[in-house]
């Protein structure tokens, strides 16, 4: 399930680090190694200086494995595009707060189309710019990199912002608070105590078998 209990982390393995000529292979793969996700970094070359995955991509994806399919938009304006995503079908589409002029509007139409709506934030964007569409957020992803490639390394005040989000959020299930960027096996940890419910791995997973690297992570936030 997607919403599971507040305290149990999903991993989302990041197909960025895969060999971009076997995504089927890799998702076929870390479902059966027990990943929770399968977290999908879309590219426009605007936003962020590189490019990615389209919306056929994501439909081939689709037909390959059962997992939640959670799509990451590092698109500029990226409105015009979220229906080809949930067509071809995304189960969570983020937006990036930076990139969206409409955000309110957006986020209402990934929700009236049974999707859930995902607002990520780049290292320097605050959670408190949030304010005004908390209670519509079903998704958080705070960014513990700056968007755009794989393998950098994790941004330490990710973790209070966790904590922060953590807080604001209280005894409600929403917003998912999910993290983006540099998890491994020593950052999972702290990243689950300070709250967060998701964690993508791209690297980590990738750079190793992914077999062994998705059981040292779910042992890593097992208490
Ligand atoms: C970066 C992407 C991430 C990326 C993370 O812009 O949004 O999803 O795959 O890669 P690692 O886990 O290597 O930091
Ligand atoms: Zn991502």
């Amino acid at each position: 399930m997607l919403v599971a209990g507040p305290r149990v982390v999903q991993l989302a393995p990041s197909l960025l680090s895969a060999d971009a000529g076997q995504l089927a292979e890799a998702a076929r793969t870390v479902e059966a190694a027990g990943a929770d996700l399968l977290h999908i970094d879309v590219m426009d070359g605007h936003f962020v200086p590189n490019i990615t995955f389209g919306p056929h991509v994501v439909a081939a994806l689709r037909r390959a494995t059962r997992l939640p399919l959670d799509v990451h938009l590092m698109v500029q304006e990226p409105a015009p595009l979220v229906d080809a995503f949930i067509d071809a079908g995304a189960d969570v589409v983020t937006v990036h707060w930076e990139a969206v002029t409409h955000l309110e509007r957006l986020v209402a139409h990934i929700k009236a189309r049974d999707c859930l709506a995902g607002i990520a934030l780049n290292p320097a964007t605050p959670v408190t710019l949030l304010v005004d569409v908390w209670d519509e957020c079903d998704w958080l992803l705070i960014m513990s990199v700056n968007p755009g490639f794989g393998g950098q390394p994790f941004w330490p005040r990710a973790l209070h912002k966790v904590q922060r989000a953590h807080d604001w959020r209280g005894e409600q299930a929403r917003p998912r608070i999910a993290v983006d960027g540099g998890v491994d096996e020593t950052t999972a940890p702290q990243l689950a105590a300070a709250g967060a419910d998701v964690l993508v791995a791209g690297s980590y997973v990738f750079d190793g078998d992914p077999a062994v690297r998705l059981r040292n992570l779910r042992q890593a936030v097992t208490p």
